[in-house]
């Protein structure tokens, strides 16, 4: 039998600072333990064969010289060009089978593309036995994510490599590990799936449309970020779901939001919330609320009555690591 190894990486969250990260403010992102993993072994061919069960995609063939084809299913194209950036990094040439595993379905919006993206390239080191470290990971994983869908900032790679919870800068100018206690987080589903790359260029254009108000709504977030790092770190929750609606108030201004994900933020507050607000790109895709332990029944009661679906999964998850050699 030939030599398999895996590699799995883990899904995130955003806690604050979506959007204003693509322009320059740093965000906090938690990593979940919802892992995408990737298997690679030699195909014994000149080809990449890719089998991702949980996109429907079973043996798609592209040949090595061909890797990337703008023609490939989305769900098989972040693999196929992170192969490409890691031969054309280690200048390798060889056919191989790759196979990619979810716990988690795509739609919640918990970062599958660059969780396996990452996976891919750490199974592919282990494979050819290079002793890539977590930095030329996230450079040759966060270079495929722009190869692919051309925009963002990179922290959804950046949780998928170093897991935990991390305050961070676009492009990994600045990516510090935040020490703190467990989260009382409750993760809400509004049941649409949202599509990244198109709510960036909507906030593109509100930006060339109103450059002084964007900025300013910039910095109120930047500020925000700033704010919940303190708290987050002295268990202030208090004080995190206070940020998180002001900072859930500014998305709002920036026409990210959505009915759905407004229902089930308001259905959290009136259930007793701290604080709530839309993680990730908006849209669609999921909230976070902060709850006080004895109140998190009813909230999680309460965005079930609106529609919404309560996933149940724990932050502060391990970053990219080998499964099996
Ligand atoms: C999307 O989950 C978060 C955004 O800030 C995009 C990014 O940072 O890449 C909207």
């Amino acid at each position: 039998m030939s030599r398999q190894v895996t590699a799995s990486a883990p899904g995130k969250l955003m806690l604050f600072g979506e959007h204003a990260v693509v322009y320059g403010k740093p965000c906090i992102v938690v990593a979940v333990d919802q892992r995408m993993r990737v298997t690679v072994e030699s195909s014994g061919d000149g080809n990449l064969k890719i089998s991702a069960p949980e996109v429907n995609v079973a043996d798609y063939v592209e040949k090595i010289d061909n890797l990337g084809d703008d023609k490939a299913p989305k769900g098989v194209r972040f693999v196929s060009v992170a192969v490409k950036n890691f031969f054309n990094f280690y200048n390798i040439n060889i056919g191989l089978r790759v196979e990619t595993r979810s716990d988690f379905p795509s739609k919640y919006g918990f970062g599958s593309s660059s969780a396996v993206t990452v996976a891919t390239i750490k199974a592919l080191s282990q494979f050819i036995r290079s002793k890539v470290n977590n930095d030329q990971i996230f450079n040759l994983s966060y270079k495929t994510v722009l190869d692919v869908q051309g925009v963002g900032s990179g922290f959804d790679v950046a949780a998928a490599v170093w897991g935990g919870t991390i305050y961070f800068v676009k492009g990994g100018k600045m990516t510090e590990t935040i020490e703190h206690s467990v989260l009382p987080l409750i993760v809400g589903y509004t049941g649409i799936k949202a599509d990244t790359p198109t709510l960036v260029r909507r906030v593109a254009g509100f930006y060339r449309r109103d450059k002084k108000l964007t900025d300013k709504i910039f910095d109120s977030i930047g500020r925000i970020v700033e704010e919940g790092r303190d708290a987050l770190v002295k268990g202030k929750y208090k004080r995190l779901g206070l940020l998180m609606n002001k900072n859930q108030e500014l998305l709002q201004s920036l026409g990210v939001s959505s009915p759905e994900l407004n229902r089930l933020i308001k259905a959290s507050k009136v259930a007793g919330a701290y604080g709530a607000k839309l993680s990730g790109a908006g849209g669609g895709d999921c909230m976070i609320a902060i709850v006080a332990p004895e109140l998190r029944s009813s909230v999680e009661r309460a965005i079930e009555k609106e529609g919404g679906v309560v996933l149940d999964v724990a932050i502060q998850a391990e970053g990219v690591r080998t499964e099996k050699i």
